[in-house]
């Protein structure tokens, strides 16, 4: 890894704001306890966690979990590359044991994702331009994976990050080159319709709130599907942002997507500590920065009608958790994105979402301690 060379200005920078910080931590000194009420109690819609079947076995992270959600992601166990084995069977143990454990605790489950650019099984990449073969395994890998659940799983990531990464049109990938690159889309939620009717149909993006153009290309790829007939019920905004996102980004998102009339489902929120280069920033003050963040954005959720709420989900329990912490393209071991900390206590991120969801209304992150 090149390490960074630092200017004088940014030396100067780095050992001021390490004086000022001190030793501040949230383990260090912001000892205060932060209490909030059962999450889950909170607003009129579900709450969820992405979730690791390994963990699940862990009676504080599950009491945790039970505690303050009432829905559940397959962080990973519900992808192709979890299902699809290289000789082109299914597997479900991971999948399962999620699916179990939500039975059991009274959850609702979120499928999450049947087609994602990322994820290429070889027994997809072998039959790559044998369109019938991969045809026929596509559909039956679809109906494979939903029929396991039907009228278990009440939503679906149908298809996960449609539009390019930079905003500039649809993502090339090995689906569109099999079916076009509506035409993959269009049949995923097709064969999806027929396989679990009950179920509620999804295409899921990131990057909505911070990037404005890539909003536009996912609305018009969405007006493009809707104007085929394609069976879309709901958009999922992965909500993977940051402590400095402009002010009043989330309200324009939402307001641009509401303009759709279908349920939106904050997928996959978490508030990172941000991607600078250099960032001299306190600890204490990057928190406070993400509260506001966190307020700032589930009051511009909260405010939608509330046919347009289908959920919200963090994307993870613990910030040790976090795929922020290990991102192969940005990892931030130090980087706090979710609700809880490694032991399990909340934070003024947390009372700013238990707060803004309509919950607690005199404490403030301020003073939250
Ligand atoms: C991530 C998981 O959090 C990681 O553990 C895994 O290694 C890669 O996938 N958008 C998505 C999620 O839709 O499925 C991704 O989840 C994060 C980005």
């Amino acid at each position: 890894m090149k390490l960074a060379t630092l200017s004088r200005r940014e030396s100067l920078g780095a050992i001021l704001a390490l004086g000022l910080s001190g030793c501040e931590g949230y383990g260090a000194q912001d000892d205060t306890p932060i209490t909030v009420p059962p999450l889950k109690s909170l607003a009129s819609l579900p709450i969820g966690c992405a979730v690791m079947s390994a963990k699940l076995a862990d009676p504080t992270t599950s009491t945790l979990l039970l505690k303050n959600f009432s829905q559940l992601t397959a962080e990973a166990e519900m992808k192709m590359a979890a299902i699809v084995a290289p000789d082109g069977r299914l597997r479900f143990s991971g999948a399962d044991a999620i699916m179990a454990y939500a039975q059991q605790n009274k959850l609702r489950v979120h499928g999450h994702a049947l087609v994602w650019h990322k994820h290429e099984p070889e027994a997809f990449l072998r039959l790559d331009g044998n369109k019938p073969a991969f045809t026929a395994l596509y559909d039956n890998y679809i109906r494979g994976v939903m029929g396991r659940y039907r009228g278990r799983i009440p939503s679906w990531d149908v298809v996960n990050e449609p539009v390019n990464g930079d905003g500039l049109g649809l993502r090339a990938t090995m689906w569109g080159r099999n079916f076009g690159d509506l035409g993959y889309i269009e049949r995923a939620f097709q064969i999806a319709r027929e396989t679990d009717p009950s179920a509620k149909l999804f295409i899921n993006e990131y990057d909505l709130e911070l990037k404005p153009e890539k909003r536009l290309a996912f609305m018009q790829m969405m007006e493009a599907l809707l104007k085929k007939g394609t069976p879309i019920d709901g958009i999922g905004t992965q909500s993977h942002i940051n402590i400095d996102m402009p002010k009043g980004a989330a309200k324009a998102a939402f307001k641009d997507l509401a303009s759709f009339g279908l349920p939106i489902h904050v997928s996959e929120l978490d508030i990172s500590f941000g991607h600078r280069r250099f960032d001299w920033r306190s600890v204490k003050t990057k928190r406070a920065l993400q509260a506001e963040q966190m307020t700032d954005f589930v009051q511009a959720f909260m405010a939608l009608p509330e046919k347009l709420r289908y959920a919200i989900t963090i994307w993870g329990l613990y910030d040790s958790d976090s795929f922020w912490r290990v991102n192969p393209e940005d990892p931030n071991p130090d980087d706090e994105p979710l609700l809880f900390d490694g032991a399990g206590r909340a934070k003024p991120v947390t009372a700013a979402f238990a707060n803004a969801l309509g919950g607690i209304k005199s404490m403030t992150p301020a003073n939250a301690g």
